[in-house]
């Protein structure tokens, strides 16, 4: 199959949703990655995405709407989610909900919950409202791939699987949606994202829990809240290891934990802020973005991943950011991206 790379306008658009609408699967930009879009309530087009992405069929996947009026058909609202709605959609806010019958198990790879969001992307809300469709979409990588922030990283994923990838630039985020669970008792975040931990809490006047395997692996015998989370996620093939501490520690730490790889013939390089770029010069540094800016650390993560990947690396050593805010979704992301392998510098 041959798959287009169309900028998003409105001729795109109107052949993206029509493609939609035949059950066929369209890539398109939303405000934190790209999404692999489905008809949701399509079972061969949802099984379809599986297929595309090699991904597992027991890990759910996430229905985008553009109004709200769409709730009605396929889930259940609680008074608890109203004021999340209001707060943060359009956005990148993931909430579940329990499912009506009408919502395939494929698409909730047989849960009794269905996750929805209401992407704030133009190009994104635009396809939702002109398909009219409810539409299934994970990440478009394939499965244990970065996810894609890039039209071009879709491609490399994605080309000849696919009819079409609408091009909208740059995702803003950078990383995937927060993933709110309301369904079991004090409201857990099961995936952290662009809608914080602390931005929720002033929302709900109570507090937010984080499901236990944010910052760690998940034990053998523990159940992954959200399946998801069980996978070895955002590998790139470099033997990634995160470097903790004061960057008085760190930074001389990184220069002999290079040097160590170099000597043995290794391809290395160090992943650090802008402020230590010129520190780490002699390290083959790439610039994550401002240690003050967490954003911007998520924003760069998973093309810089990516790149890892394009450059050949063997070895690399990252500094860390605190799992705070935004940070908490970066150090989550990072994390897995190094199978949580970390050396404390000190
Ligand atoms: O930002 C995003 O959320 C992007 C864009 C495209 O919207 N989508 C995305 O989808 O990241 P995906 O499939 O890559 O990640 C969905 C996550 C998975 O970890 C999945 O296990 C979890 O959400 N999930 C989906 N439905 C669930 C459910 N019913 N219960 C628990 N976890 C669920
Ligand atoms: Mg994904």
């Amino acid at each position: 199959m041959e798959t287009k790379l169309l900028k998003a306008d409105d001729q795109s658009l109107r052949l993206a949703a029509d493609l939609l609408k035949a059950g066929q699967l369209v890539a398109f930009p939303t405000e934190t990655v790209y999404g692999l879009g489905a008809d949701a309530l399509n079972r061969d087009a949802v099984l379809s995405i599986f297929q595309a992405k090699g991904r597992p069929a027991d890990n759910p996947l996430i229905v985008h709407i553009h109004d709200r009026s769409q709730l009605i058909g396929l889930c259940i609202v609680p008074d608890q989610a109203v004021p999340l709605m209001d707060a943060f959609w359009p956005g990148p806010l993931t909430i579940l909900f329990e499912k009506l019958p009408v919502v395939p198990d494929e698409v909730t790879a047989g849960l009794p919950t269905v996750a929805v969001r209401m992407p704030s992307h133009p190009v994104a809300s635009a396809l939702l409202r002109v398909s009219g469709l409810p539409v299934a979409a994970p990440s478009a990588n394939s499965s244990g791939r970065p996810s894609p922030t890039l039209a071009a990283h879709v491609m490399e994923d994605m080309s000849g699987r696919i009819p079409l990838i609408l091009d909208g630039g740059s995702c803003d985020v950078g990383v995937e949606s927060t993933v709110l669970d309301l369904c079991h008792g004090t409201p857990t975040i099961l995936r952290p994202g662009g809608i914080t931990k602390e931005m929720l809490e002033s929302v709900l006047h109570t507090g937010v829990a984080l499901a236990g395997s944010i910052l760690r692996p998940l034990r053998p015998d523990e159940k992954a809240l959200s399946p998801g989370m069980r996978y070895k996620h955002y590998a790139p093939r470099a033997v990634i290891t995160l470097v903790e501490g004061d960057s008085s520690a760190v930074l001389p730490l990184m220069h002999t934990l290079y040097a160590d790889e170099i000597a043995q013939g290794k391809k290395a390089c160090v992943l650090c802020f802008s402020e230590h770029m010129e520190a780490l010069k002699d390290c083959s540094p790439h610039d994550i973005g401002s240690e003050s800016h967490p954003e911007e650390v998520a924003h760069r993560l998973f093309r810089m991943l990516r790149s890892l990947d394009d450059e050949g690396m063997e070895s690399v050593f990252s500094e860390v950011i605190p799992p705070e805010g935004v940070g908490l979704a970066v150090m989550n992301r990072l994390g897995r991206a190094a199978a949580f392998r970390t050396i404390k510098a000190e």
